[in-house]
């Protein structure tokens, strides 16, 4: 079956610490893990930033404020496996070879963040490398890359494929501190353009739109991909 991984964006999953957002996706990730071999990966959201930001207020370096959104991600993490239920590996992996082993149960396998100076994102995308995945998906709160940030800039456009060397152009200016909202991490980026598995980077507040993707490889977003093909239908 085929393997996807998949970046969840803690402000899709925990806009506040709430049921509404993490229902839909109970369903929808169970459903999916029932055609594929799945890994989640779960970032901080708004409440990893907050802790951050209070952190700071007491002098802490960004390292440390690493080490405190990775905590939060792994909370974010831990709840998505007890929402789950008995369709997670009933632990939150704290590395990809553990990641590879807990994928042997067939359940959904769920990650959080693991070393300061990156995001989650980047978690995912070593993952993706590390289980040979078919499809490398970001679910964020925007729907897929644009030339320039959508909510600053009307004129931005939004661009349906590009290649990883092109992303890597749109993110090589980002400023990279503990709890940064960017359209991607870098090492995110460095690390699909060395693997070239494909990456699908769309909208995650509507879990539906990443199941009718799955089904019809039709999408809204952005794909990136080294040859420019469309990966569906996913193979093995
Ligand atoms: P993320 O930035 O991955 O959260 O982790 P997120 O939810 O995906 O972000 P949004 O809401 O979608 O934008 C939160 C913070 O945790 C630290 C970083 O400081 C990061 O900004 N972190 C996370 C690490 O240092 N290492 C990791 O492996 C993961």
């Amino acid at each position: 079956m085929p393997t996807i991984v998949i970046s969840l964006g803690g402000s899709i999953l925990f806009p506040g610490i709430d049921r509404p957002n993490i229902i839909p996706y109970i369903s929808v990730l169970t459903r999916i893990s029932a055609k594929n071999r799945l890994f989640v990966v779960v970032g901080g959201g708004g409440t990893a930033r907050d802790y951050i930001s209070l952190a700071r207020t007491f002098g802490a370096d960004e390292a440390f404020s690493d080490e405190i959104g990775i905590m939060v991600t792994r909370l974010n993490a831990t709840m998505l496996v007890g929402a789950l239920g008995c369709a997670a590996y009933p632990q939150v992996i704290l590395n990809h070879n553990d990641a590879l082993c807990a994928a042997e149960s067939g359940k959904i396998v769920v990650m959080g963040g693991i070393t300061p100076g990156q995001t989650t994102d980047a978690v995912a995308a070593v993952l993706a490398e590390r289980v040979h995945a078919s499809l490398f998906i970001n679910l964020t709160a925007v729907d897929g890359i644009y030339s320039a940030d959508p909510r600053k800039d009307p004129t931005a456009k939004r661009y349906e494929k590009m290649t990883a060397t092109e992303l890597l152009k749109v993110v090589i200016d980002q400023h990279a501190v503990a709890g940064v909202n960017t359209v991607m991490d870098i090492v995110a980026v460095k690390m699909i353009e060395r693997c070239g598995i494909p990456l699908l980077v769309m909208d995650g507040k509507d879990p539906s739109l990443l199941e009718k993707t799955l089904e019809t490889g039709k999408y809204v977003g952005t794909l990136v991909s080294s040859d420019g093909e469309n990966p569906f239908p996913l193979k093995n």
